[in-house]
């Protein structure tokens, strides 16, 4: 094996952070980002975030021609690991990017606010995580102000993702009260200053819990302190990291992001037991990131980066090998050899040409609408990575033309989206008008504007009465009844697969019990059309 391959693919870290909007994210972010020192001011990302223009992201890229897709991966060193930071499109940004990001992480930060817990946004972001068994480190935020007890919290998760939890930091007090946090691995104890929320903290570290210079610190709180930590190491769980790697287990860090309390802790932590890159399925065998063979899998595509041309850049997670510019790669779905001369990386907030990338490291290639989602890329052996699937949409509308005529370029525009995951298209079994399908209903505006924009179709939306969809495959024979019996329901989607959309759960449920022999899917993997 070689070794500078294998010394640089452990010291990588390529994670996601997942919230419900409000917990924090973005102040982590910029946290992480200032400890790696890959920003230097803390409000960087912060002002970003408040400038991004509501309506859609590729329409801040016209106004801020690159931010977003800076911001959307981050590389930055931290204690000789190299961190790759997936942004994942969050609030009302939310969309299926959002849960395809995913796809290209080893591991996840989940941030959960003290007031909040789990809420629903999470859950769904878990779900995706499931999908791959992905480590969980949770960070519960805010303990500045006050929130849940910390043990309804850990039930909470416990209840609602159904994950051990193993808190690795005790919170001290919350809210006026808090005090800090006590790390239950090291025996430390961090001080919390409400006076000087930006500053540095304070560590002491003492013997033991009986240690009288706690007393002194802490005075009142002290006793509660200790009271917590004995309930906490009788009564919980011990980390074992199989469990953790398993996505069965999550530890569980306290602290405040706002001023930068506990979030070392947890990145140290983060960095010692997260996964290094992890080996990626394709159709005929796994793929060890160690193999000297340069491969890779595009999981995001990012258009009109530069609106003039209308181009696409596709955002590729090297898989194995050592990926060096100007290489010649084989673009698994057309056959065809593609030279890499301007690939491009993500080193703290500029984007620079890339030189070398080792796995686990996200690149950017100009595809001019060449890539499509899931797309494979390899130096020689022609491999087909899977993982990268298309997602159940959650919204749906009905498309309407306003002008008749450019009916073929409404088919046109909309099959392009949706093979670059902006959208998901349906044309009906019966009937003519398209349905749109979105993970996030931002999706929408996006995709209009697009239309309007690129293909020159004008076109407005309407409700449209479905609630889920599901990819249905099984026997043929079945698969015939099953056509003619919902019809109404039945749609092709771009790429001829079929899908049914029902009105409600409750049909769904009772359509997948009446049809015991075809598969109801809420993901879908791509497929090449080599295959
Ligand atoms: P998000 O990306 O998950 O949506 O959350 P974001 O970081 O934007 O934080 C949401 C709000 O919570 C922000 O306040 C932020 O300042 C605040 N916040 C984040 N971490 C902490 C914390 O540890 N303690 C406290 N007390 N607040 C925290 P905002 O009023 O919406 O924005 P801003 O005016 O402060 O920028």
């Amino acid at each position: 094996m070689d070794k500078q391959l294998k010394k640089e693919v452990d010291k990588r870290r390529t994670f996601a952070i997942i919230s419900h909007p409000d917990a924090g994210k973005t102040t982590l972010t910029e946290k992480l980002l200032l400890k790696g020192g890959a920003i230097h001011e803390a409000g960087e990302i912060k002002g970003r975030k408040a400038d991004r223009f509501a309506l859609s992201d590729w329409m801040t890229m016209e106004k801020e021609r690159g931010i977003s897709v800076t911001s959307s991966v981050m590389q930055f060193p931290y204690r000789g690991y190299e961190m790759n930071l997936l942004d994942t499109p969050g609030h009302r940004d939310f969309s299926e990017d959002t849960y395809r990001v995913l796809t290209a992480a080893d591991s996840v930060i989940m941030v959960l606010d003290n007031a909040n817990a789990v809420e629903q946004q999470t859950k769904k972001l878990m779900e995706v995580c499931r999908m791959r068994d992905m480590p969980v480190i949770t960070f519960v935020n805010k303990m500045d102000r006050h929130g849940m007890p910390p043990l309804d919290i850990l039930e909470d998760i416990e209840k609602e993702l159904d994950l051990e939890t193993v808190p690795l930091s005790w919170p001290i007090g919350m809210g006026d009260r808090f005090r800090g946090t006590y790390n239950l691995f090291r025996d430390e104890l961090h001080l919390f200053s409400h006076a000087d929320m930006e500053g540095e903290h304070e560590r002491l570290p003492i013997e033991d819990l009986d240690d009288p210079q706690l007393d002194e610190v802490l005075r009142d709180q002290a006793d509660d302190l200790r009271f917590d930590v004995e309930l906490v190491r009788e009564a919980g769980n011990e980390l074992e990291m199989e469990k953790y790697r398993d996505g069965q287990q999550t530890p569980v860090f306290f602290g405040s992001a706002l001023s930068n309390f506990g979030v070392g802790d947890m990145l140290d932590t983060f960095v010692e037991i997260a996964p290094s890159p992890q080996p990626r399925p394709t159709v005929t065998r796994t793929v060890s990131p160690y193999e000297d063979d340069f491969t890779g899998v595009a999981f995001k595509i990012q258009a009109n980066m530069d609106p003039k041309h209308h181009d696409r850049m596709a955002f590729v997670r090297v898989c194995s090998g050592r990926f060096e510019k100007g290489m010649e790669v084989i673009h698994h779905r057309t056959g065809e050899t593609m030279r890499l001369n301007n690939a491009t990386t993500f080193m703290a907030q500029d984007r620079e040409g890339v030189d070398t990338a080792y796995p686990g490291d996200i690149i950017g290639i100009m595809s001019h609408g060449r890539v499509k989602i899931g797309d494979s890329f390899s130096a020689s052996e022609p491999l087909h990575f899977t993982g990268v699937p298309s997602f159940a949409p959650e919204h749906f509308r009905k498309v309407h033309l306003d002008d008749p005529f450019r009916s073929k370029h409404l088919g046109k525009g909309l099959k392009q989206l949706s093979e670059e995951g902006a959208i998901q298209a349906f044309r009906p079994a019966r009937g003519n008008d398209y349905i749109l399908g979105a993970v996030g209903e931002l999706q929408f505006d996006v995709t209009l504007d697009r239309l309007e924009d690129e293909y020159n179709v004008d076109a407005h939306l309407t409700g449209a009465p479905y609630t889920c969809c599901r990819w249905v495959k099984g026997p043929s024979e079945d698969l015939e009844d099953f056509r003619s019996e919902n019809l109404d329901n039945l749609f092709e989607d771009a790429d001829g697969d079929l899908a049914y959309l029902g009105l409600s759960d409750y049909r769904l449920e009772r359509t997948v019990e009446e049809w015991p022999r075809l598969t109801f899917a809420s993901t879908k993997e791509h497929t090449s059309e080599r295959e």
